[in-house]
């Protein structure tokens, strides 16, 4: 790792690592026992410093409490078999990092403080990226504004943090997925392709509604008309339809995810055709019904490859073949498991090792 960022390490004096139950970790509720922070003002990031995990005094009057100048990251950092840790494509999340800044009229964070940020806190907590299969350290790198004002305008002054702690899968079951045709994730003109926390939170009461439905996840469609398909809670959506991968092409309502480039990248060097294109509601269904959707999957960082078990909309529901017999799915799954988990070669260059 290289190690030019002026990191001033404050560590805790009482490690939590020992009390910490690794056979039980719901997704995103343990935090290790460092985190980074650094803040910004008068136009330059300062002030790098690793401290203990724990509460951080803000005025109430934050422009990120009132009027969402807030956005996210996340990615994972990986134990291999001969104890060393890598994250997976660090660099991606860093100019996607970037892009939501961008749209949010916030501060662009140096790619170098961005992964060098990340390295020396999952250094510091190198002890806590979990050995066990389907385990990996979340990583969730945030910014957010400071300024304690009122008025409708950028802030000045922002803090930019990295938590992390230890996960396990963040879905444990096959899905049972309602195509969404009310509610809206992201329209066009909107800031759908950024991290934004806004967009997060636009999301509960849809979810909510899919969850007493029964069902597990949505299918966000497009804010005109709802015929098209955009992507699935908070992952991309993947179809295999008559042998093809097919997935919505990238645009300002769909997020461009990480885990999506890298299974378009390993379909196309297993030379399976691959399209990135308008997905519409009724292929995907006729494909459910006629039996050519072979596969369906969420693909995300804490979602991975998450496998749909059923596809409904307007009350009817469309079932797909068992997600054990999936061919494409179950391959994919296994082959970015070898990558990250360092059990073959890297070839990509994707895992940054810290
Ligand atoms: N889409 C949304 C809305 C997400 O929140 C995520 C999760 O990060 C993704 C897609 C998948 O992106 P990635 O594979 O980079 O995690
Ligand atoms: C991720 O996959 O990293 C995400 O951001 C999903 C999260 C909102 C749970």
């Amino acid at each position: 790792m290289t190690d030019t960022l002026d990191i001033k390490i404050t560590k805790t004096t009482h490690s939590r690592l020992n009390e910490t139950d690794f056979d039980n970790l719901p997704f995103g509720k343990t935090f290790s026992d460092h985190m980074f922070m650094a803040d910004y003002s008068d136009g330059e990031w300062k002030n790098f410093q690793i401290i203990p995990y724990g509460e951080i005094g803000l005025s109430p009057a934050i422009s990120a409490l009132h009027y969402g100048q807030a956005f996210f990251e996340g990615l994972k950092a990986y134990k291999h078999a001969d104890g060393q840790v890598s994250v997976f494509r660090p660099d991606k999340n860093a100019i996607r990092f970037n892009k939501s800044a961008g749209r949010l009229c916030m501060p662009e964070l140096p790619e170098e403080i961005f992964i060098q940020s990340i390295a020396a806190v999952v250094d510091a907590d190198r002890d806590w990226v979990p050995s066990k299969a389907n385990h990996a350290l979340y990583i969730r790198p945030f910014m957010f504004a400071t300024d304690p004002y009122l008025g409708v305008t950028p802030s000045a002054t922002y803090k930019y943090m990295v938590l992390i702690g230890p996960v396990g899968p963040y879905f444990s079951k096959t899905l049972r997925v309602k195509i969404e045709t009310h509610y809206t994730r992201a329209a066009e003109g909107g800031f759908g392709y950024a991290k934004a926390a806004g967009n997060y939170g636009g999301s509960m009461l849809p979810a909510r509604k899919a969850a007493e439905e029964g069902f597990d996840q949505l299918i966000w469609t497009d804010a005109k008309d709802h015929q098209y398909i955009e992507e699935m809670g908070a992952a991309n959506v993947m179809f295999v339809l008559d042998g093809k991968l097919i997935t919505p092409s990238t645009r300002d309502t769909i997020l461009d995810g990480v885990t999506r480039d890298t299974v378009l990248t390993l379909a196309r060097e297993w030379g399976m055709p691959v399209e990135e294109r308008r997905v519409s509601v009724a292929e995907i269904l006729e494909g459910a019904k006629n039996g050519k959707l072979q596969d369906a999957f969420g693909a995300g960082t804490a979602a991975t490859i998450a496998p749909v078990g059923s596809i409904s909309r307007d009350g009817e529901e469309y079932f797909l073949v068992d997600p054990k017999e999936r061919e494409f799915s179950q391959k994919v799954l296994r082959e970015l498991d070898a990558i990250k988990y360092g059990r073959v070669t890297d070839t990509h260059g994707w895992n940054y090792m810290v």
